[in-house]
């Protein structure tokens, strides 16, 4: 079984370069199907998720060619309407290859989507996106069958703002006939991130607050971007330094991108220096306890509430976190209690009271951001810890252990947890 074996205590201190953002990467590579010609994506980061988006890809007929971080997504031979359903079943973002591909072909052939098991994240609002886009939508054995002879503009008021429903439409719209308009839409950095790029492949395509428009076109050409640094490993990586009551910077970063993350942090006690493109952390003896809810951006993102809880773990009190966006996020707090935390769950509210140290344990990661969770512990606690679950780690986590060890923590990845 791998595992990453952790001897923890130890003040992390240094640099760590940040990658590019793995939830800029994912719609990126998937807008690609928008042209016949190349989309050429820098910064890529190196992840699991990456290869299984880029693997759909090439199974939808597109030619790949990856260097570093670095790839160019081509024309190959004719593109094909039916996704790969394993690669969909790894992966919730695989299903953004939808709204594409009926735009480009006129029918699309999906699985429903797998991935991480936070929630029961349905695909309803992508649906009713595309169905008032003019497209026809059935589910037939777990497939998801799309079609419409031309995709036509649409007004979509969503519900919740979606990160997924809101690519999957303002992609599928940017080759509708017509106007589309999307009330309430994300606006992650990595949503941003997405329009700016499709932009530049000649989509008319602009946001306003919470409103994105697009005026569809016959056809979008080829770009070169460079993706966004990814916040949440900023995010985490920073915590790996407080926790360890170090001194770490990240960078490249656009601590704009982290405005509440950041907020939270300092409410803690940590000392944070901000650069244009960089931020600093230093640790104190014992964070102080605080409340906050996840929210859609630019509110406390939920993929950093677990790295935070296990932060909060060793604070002065009781801290309270509310998960807003997804049900399931709380996984973690089993093996973290393993550890010796003291969390209760009432509802989507967790209590986290704090205790002076962390203990080594064998715990398993339950996800990716629970898996970052539980690393946190064990460079915090006292003794060795195996985290296995590595999978779930490396789907999200570009060389997490060698860009850790770099800085100073003792964490081995091993092929068994002797
Ligand atoms: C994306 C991110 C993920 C992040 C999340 C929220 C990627 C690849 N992943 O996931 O890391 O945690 O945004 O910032 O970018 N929902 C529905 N119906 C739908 C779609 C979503 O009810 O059709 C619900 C989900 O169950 C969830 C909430 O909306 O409770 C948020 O989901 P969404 O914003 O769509 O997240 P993802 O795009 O899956």
């Amino acid at each position: 079984m791998k595992s990453l074996v952790i001897e923890g205590g130890n003040p992390l201190s240094g640099t760590v370069s940040i990658s590019g953002a793995k939830n800029a990467a994912l719609p990126a590579c998937v807008a690609s199907l928008l042209t016949e010609d190349p989309v050429i994506l820098h910064s890529i980061p190196q992840l699991r998720d990456v290869s299984t988006i880029l693997y759909t890809l090439g199974a939808l007929g597109k030619r790949v060619v990856r260097h570093d971080a670095n790839v160019s997504i081509a024309a190959g031979g004719s593109l094909i309407s039916e996704a790969n359903a394993y690669s969909v079943s790894q992966m919730r973002a695989s299903f953004l290859v939808l709204g594409p591909l009926v735009a480009r072909l006129g029918k699309a052939v999906v699985p429903l989507p797998g991935g991480c098991a936070i929630g029961a994240r349905p695909v309803d609002l992508h649906l009713e996106g595309l169905r008032a886009l003019g497209a026809r939508v059935e589910e037939r054995n777990g497939m998801v069958v799309v079609t419409a002879d031309r995709l036509t503009g649409g007004t979509i008021h969503l519900p919740f703002p979606s990160v997924g429903a809101t690519e999957q439409i303002a992609m599928a719209a940017c080759l509708a006939e017509g106007q589309t308009v999307i009330h309430n839409a994300a606006i992650e950095p990595e949503v941003i991130d997405l329009i700016e790029l499709l932009g530049k492949m000649g989509a008319d395509i602009s946001v306003t607050d919470r409103t994105i428009r697009v005026m569809g076109k016959r056809s979008l050409g080829g770009a070169e971007h460079m993706l966004i640094p990814d916040r949440m490993e900023a995010g985490t990586i920073l915590l790996a330094g407080a926790i360890t009551r170090g001194r770490v910077s990240v960078s490249p970063v656009r601590p704009q991108h982290l405005d509440a993350f950041l907020n939270s942090l300092r409410a803690t006690g940590v000392e944070l220096e901000l650069g244009e493109m960089s931020i600093t952390a230093t640790g104190i003896t014992r964070p102080t306890a605080i409340k906050l809810d996840t929210a859609p951006y630019p509110g406390f993102p939920t993929d950093l509430h677990p790295p935070l809880a296990a932060f909060l773990s060793i604070a002065d009190g009781t801290s309270k976190i509310t998960e807003s966006v997804f049900e399931r996020r709380f996984a973690y707090s089993v093996p973290l209690c393993k550890m010796g935390a003291r969390i209760v769950q009432d509802g989507a509210t967790i209590s986290i009271q704090g205790i002076d140290e962390l203990t080594g344990q064998q715990v398993d990661a339950p996800d990716i951001r629970g898996g970052a969770a539980l690393v946190l512990a064990g460079l915090a606690a006292r003794g060795r810890t195996v985290v296995t679950g590595l999978d779930h780690i490396d789907r999200g986590h570009a060389n997490l252990e060698s860009k850790l060890r770099a800085i100073g923590a003792r964490i081995e990845r091993r092929e068994d947890d002797s």
